[in-house]
């Protein structure tokens, strides 16, 4: 049986990736890494470094290339085990943008059009509204229907592309035979949307125009504590979890569970009578004491170009057999002449 068959019969299979562009947020962590993570031994992983998603939107080429090496060491050293788990580079692997074209003609034009983050993306970036940035779900899909993909673990932001994912996916089989697995979104019960600190509306992102609303991964302590200092909370001093009338609160208690490993329960009883600015403090120690280790164990891995690099060819090696398979059969059951 093949390697991949086989894999398959033990274990289900889990995929995710991550763009590497500008600095990653505790939002990336919380709602998506953290998630990998946990889940690695229980399915056959594979975790990607976006790169080709991250030119639907203007890179400077030495900062790319950079930040690709850079959160192949953040993955690690948060705990992804290249031994447990494939880490690979999109663009390693040639056959997700063979995929997404054959998946561009079994995808509309008027979906990619009403898709949410196209709409945000495009008023963001008005100058430069490019085929990529509406074709990104398709590449997308690709990715994840290249790896005969079970489930995918992701923030709440992604849900409308996993849909269409897996309309793409039933699409296609409808018209030939059963071919792609169909696969489930995962997000996390708490945390799927963690907001910016200075508006708990919008979701925290690498890129907001103010960095105070943005914890980053490799912000310091004090940058950490005084980002959460200033956190909007609200005029009352109950620290209870109620997203709708307490989105500030509710979101601090988000990040707090995440990154202490209590529960909502357990912080709302630790913060019982006690001031906002007590609570501010412990939600920005937690997340400082446990990004430090973090910081630390990704710079010793830069330091080490090397092995980072023979992470990244195995994993684009054995990512490469699974994705050339289902590619094959793509293009068998499409009717390309195959020598
Ligand atoms: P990216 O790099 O924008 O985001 C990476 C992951 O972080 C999650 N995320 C958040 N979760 C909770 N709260 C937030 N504030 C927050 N901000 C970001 C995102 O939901 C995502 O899970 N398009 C993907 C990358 C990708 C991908 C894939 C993912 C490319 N191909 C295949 C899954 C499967 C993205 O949004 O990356």
């Amino acid at each position: 049986m093949e390697e991949v068959e086989q894999q398959k019969v033990n274990k289900k299979v889990l995929y995710s990736a991550v763009q590497p562009t500008n600095a990653l947020t505790i939002g990336n962590y919380i709602g998506a890494i953290k998630n990998m993570v946990a889940m690695q031994d229980e399915y056959t992983c594979f975790f990607a470094i976006a790169n080709m998603h991250a030119i639907t939107v203007r890179q400077v080429p030495a900062q790319l290339r950079q930040k690709t090496l850079s959160l192949l060491a953040l993955y690690m050293a948060c705990g992804l085990d290249p031994n447990r788990c494939t880490l690979y580079v999109q663009s390693h692997v040639p056959c997700h943008a063979e995929l997404a074209w054959v998946l561009n003609t079994f995808t509309y034009v008027g979906e990619m059009e009403r898709m949410t983050q196209f709409k945000d993306k495009s008023a963001k970036h008005a100058d430069n509204i490019n085929m990529g940035l509406m074709d990104y779900p398709v590449l997308m899909a690709a990715d994840i229907l290249l790896y005969k993909t079970d489930v995918v673990p992701v923030g709440i932001d992604q849900r409308q592309h996993l849909e269409i994912c897996r309309d793409i996916a039933i699409r296609f089989n409808n018209i030939y035979s059963p071919t792609f697995v169909v696969p489930e979104g995962v997000y996390p019960k708490v945390g799927a949307k963690i907001g910016d600190l200075l508006d708990p509306s919008k979701k925290m992102s690498k890129s907001a125009e103010n960095a105070n609303g943005t914890i980053f991964m490799d912000d310091d302590r004090d940058t950490i504590i005084r980002k959460f200092k200033r956190a909007v909370t609200d005029s009352d001093s109950e620290v209870r979890y109620d997203p709708e009338n307490k989105p500030g609160v509710s979101n601090l208690l988000s990040i707090y569970t995440a990154f202490s490993g209590k529960s909502i329960e357990e912080a709302e009883r630790e913060f019982a009578g006690r001031g906002y600015g007590d609570f501010k403090l412990a939600v920005g120690e937690a997340v400082a004491d446990k990004l430090a280790p973090v910081q630390s164990e990704q710079a010793r891995l830069l330091s080490d170009k090397e092995y980072l690099n023979s992470v990244l060819k195995a994993g684009a090696e054995r990512a490469y057999k699974v994705a050339s398979s289902t590619l094959s059969k793509v293009y068998r059951k499409i009717g390309f002449y195959q020598l």
